[in-house]
């Protein structure tokens, strides 16, 4: 088993997606199970379906908070929220939009996607949204009254061109790069892996199967993200 020894690399990035928070319970999106075989987002996860029927795409990501916010941060989250307080070189860069490496204890998280604990108006930016039981507290925005979206990058959305440049920007200074639980299918997202291996920097895949960007990875950790990170970056860096 591989080990890595994380005091030994200057600046390091995790890079994780839905696999990361499987086991704390919350669904990924593709194969089996997963979110997109249970709802098309054409329907719930597009700006045209928010015009034509937002009541339901506000439902849908409603519901999705809720089982979020039941769903506790797993030892993968916590294990990189340990490394990132004793080493300040750390960086999180994470496709999910559920909040759990900030729950888990990480900062300065950068989030790719957008956040289900945020909304978003047009004209004021993104705004905090958080409720217990999952219901958006507020609908509208308290500056200009226009009807708030979840601030979430959705598939007819442009990703934040300041936050794609700040992952870029981590990569490029990274020697050491770790994908946990992606399958690398969303682009542009998907095209920072790329960006690390070209700068021949080590890269460690950790994701129990294959998946269409394993080629572009030095090293492969198959198995589960809560049992593969504590073990494969031991905090004692023995
Ligand atoms: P996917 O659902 O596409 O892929 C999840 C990956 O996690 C798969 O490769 C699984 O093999 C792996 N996996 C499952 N369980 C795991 C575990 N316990 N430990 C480690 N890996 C595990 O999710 P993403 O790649 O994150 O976009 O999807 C990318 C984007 O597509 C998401 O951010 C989302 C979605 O549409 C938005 O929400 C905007």
């Amino acid at each position: 088993m591989d080990t890595f020894h994380l005091l030994d690399h200057d600046r390091v990035v995790f890079f994780t997606g839905a696999g990361i928070s499987a086991e704390s319970g919350v669904p990924t999106y593709r194969g089996s199970g997963g979110i997109w075989s249970q709802y098309r987002w054409q329907e719930v996860a597009c700006e045209a379906a928010f015009r034509i029927d937002p009541d339901a795409v506000l439902r849908f990501h409603e519901k999705r908070r809720a089982l979020v916010a039941a769903c506790p941060p797993n030892p993968a989250h916590c294990h990189i929220a340990s490394w990132q307080q004793r080493h300040a070189g750390i960086t999180v860069i994470t496709q999910n939009t559920d909040g759990l490496h900030q729950r888990a204890g990480s900062t300065d998280v950068i989030e790719l996607h957008g956040s289900l604990w945020r909304l978003r108006c047009r004209e004021h930016g993104p705004m905090a949204d958080v409720s217990s039981d999952g219901a958006y507290r507020q609908t509208q925005c308290p500056a200009c009254n226009a009807r708030l979206r979840p601030d979430i990058t959705w598939f007819d959305d442009a990703v934040d061109v300041a936050v794609f440049h700040a992952a870029s920007q981590a990569i490029a200074a990274a020697d050491l790069f770790v994908a946990v639980g992606t399958s690398a299918a969303v682009w542009p997202a998907a095209g920072l892996i790329d960006e690390a291996a070209h700068r021949g920097i080590s890269t460690v895949e950790i994701n129990p199967q294959e998946t269409g960007a394993s080629a572009a990875f030095g090293s492969h950790l198959r198995g589960l993200a809560s049992v593969m990170v504590p073990r494969c970056f031991p905090l004692d860096n023995s």
